[in-house]
């Protein structure tokens, strides 16, 4: 396993809708094996492809259910929302956003259907952290990013906060 390099904005790679898997190689579930690992290791509660610089509709999540440390690991390939309710506003961070946090609404509850890492097909049903967890990494897949679910004045406001984080904690590469 590997700890794979994050691609923070604006790399192009994360703007860009990422491709269905269509078949589950041993380079996938090395892949998915890597983003795991490299999620983990960056604290991150969420990890896409995309953010890896692989642009396939792939991403693990691990949202603890409990104050106990037990793992949660879930890999969703090929994901799709398949319902949604309510709302639910909180403040989010993104890997590829480095320090940033916005608050950011979305749906309160939803399902989402998709492939396991061994091709069995999952149905999660999310609220809260999950829900917007799910929602956030599949935004990923579809070439979104955190400040594109802002308003033009937020989101002009976020990356100006966002260049200034990069200019002062900029020193670390
Ligand atoms: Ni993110």
């Amino acid at each position: 396993m590997a700890i794979l390099k994050i691609r923070t904005y604006p790399d192009p790679v994360l703007t860009r809708p990422a491709e269905l898997v269509r078949e589950i190689t041993p380079e996938v579930t090395a892949l998915i094996d890597d983003m795991a690992e490299t999620m983990y290791f960056n604290d991150g509660l969420g990890l896409a492809a995309p953010q890896v610089g692989i642009s396939k509709r792939i991403f693990v999540m691990d949202v603890p259910v409990d104050e106990e440390r037990s793992s949660n690991l879930r890999v969703l390939i090929n994901p799709e929302i398949t319902a949604r309710e309510g709302w639910f506003v909180m403040e989010e961070g993104c890997l590829s956003f480095p320090e940033l946090t916005v608050e950011i609404q979305r749906a309160a509850n939803v399902t989402v259907e998709a492939l396991e890492r061994d091709g069995r097909k999952i149905v999660v049903e999310a609220e809260g952290l999950d829900a917007v967890c799910l929602q956030h990494e599949i935004d990923h897949l579809d070439g979104l990013v955190l400040v594109d679910r802002l308003g033009p004045l937020m989101r002009r406001f976020a990356l100006k906060e966002f260049a200034r984080l990069q200019r002062t904690t900029g020193g670390e590469e």
